[in-house]
């Protein structure tokens, strides 16, 4: 725990991660650490940990942590990149990959970054500030029906035609847009009662929508699998159902990837299984967890090992 934020299901996902303690390690989301630090605690000295985030601040803080550790290797990379870092580590393979996907209580709690509707901040909600499009400049030029299919397949937002007509009505060339504009919209179309639950959705189908997170997610999970060793395994931590599915369908696949008809004898198509499921149901936190860290309600572990 560090104040800037606490770790979730910190326990869990260092006993299904760390089979070697001499091993090579991949933390795809170091945020602030926290993570990191735990598998640093049980990893021996000569084992390696490469780590990324694309947040400066994150990066930046990560970076005077473990300054003094030989061990760790530090990114400003997106994960779909973790092919390239291990490249540049000169590793074949890795014993353990974790991710810990969304964004930071920092980021959330920063009124400057932008990823909450509790601070009135110019909308953004880019993950890595490098990227081009912001969600402001999205709210400006995509389509009434883009911004529609945004919201509702990203948000499972049952009101976002309404919202994104209305979005559409309210723009002017060149409109800066702010979280407070979003709410006295949807403020004026729901009642009183789901504006928080409307808020939240479209904040998440639009950081998701910016920063890709869907298509990156898929990129990353083929690409980790692809790197882990024998026996080796990856352990994700995902805090909403749309992630969650793409983790555990790629899980499945990967586990059961015959594609033969079922009357088939025998498997004919030669796919092979790369993966064992470690986690048939999602690991969530315990209710102590909850209590003591209200943002790890929604979160589910999943674990698997390569074969
Ligand atoms: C939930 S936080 C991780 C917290 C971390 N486990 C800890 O204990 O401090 C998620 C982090 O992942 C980063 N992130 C999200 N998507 C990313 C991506 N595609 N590539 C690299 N970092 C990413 C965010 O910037 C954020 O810092």
């Amino acid at each position: 725990m560090n104040g800037i934020h606490t770790p979730v299901l910190l326990k869990e996902s260092s006993d299904f991660l760390i089979t070697d303690t001499g091993g090579n390690y991949f933390d795809a989301t170091m945020g602030f650490g926290g993570h990191s630090s735990e598998f640093l605690s049980k990893l021996d000295t000569q084992a390696m940990l490469i780590a990324s985030d694309v947040d400066e601040a994150a990066f930046n803080s990560s970076q005077k942590k473990f300054s003094a550790d030989s061990r760790v290797r530090l990114y400003r990379f997106n994960f779909s990149q973790i092919d390239i870092m291990a490249k540049l580590e000169g590793i074949e393979g890795f014993t353990g990959v974790f991710a810990d996907l969304g964004v930071s209580s920092f980021q959330l709690d920063e009124p400057e970054a932008g990823f909450s509707f509790k601070h009135n901040a110019k909308l953004d909600l880019r993950l890595d500030k490098t990227l081009p499009l912001n969600a402001g400049m999205a709210l400006n030029t995509l389509s009434e029906k883009e911004l529609s299919d945004i919201f509702f397949q990203f948000g499972e937002e049952k009101n976002a035609r309404k919202i994104a007509r209305r979005i559409v009505e309210n723009r002017v060339d060149g409109k800066e847009w702010y979280s407070a504009d979003l709410e006295s919209i949807i403020t004026r179309m729901v009642p009183p009662n789901y504006v928080r639950k409307t808020m939240t959705r479209v904040f998440q189908a639009l950081r998701i929508y910016i920063n890709s997170e869907m298509e990156i997610l898929e990129v990353f999970l083929k690409k980790a699998i692809d790197l882990l060793v024998p026996g080796g395994r990856i352990v994700v931590l995902t805090y909403h159902s749309l992630e969650d599915r793409i983790v555990k369908e790629i899980f499945r696949k990967e586990e059961k990837p015959c594609t033969c008809p079922p009357e088939f004898p025998v498997c004919v198509c030669g796919k092979k299984p790369r993966l064992k499921i470690l986690t048939r149901k999602a690991v969530s936190p315990s209710d102590e967890e909850i209590q003591a860290n209200f943002r790890a309600r929604s979160a589910q572990l999943r674990a698997a090992e390569k074969l």
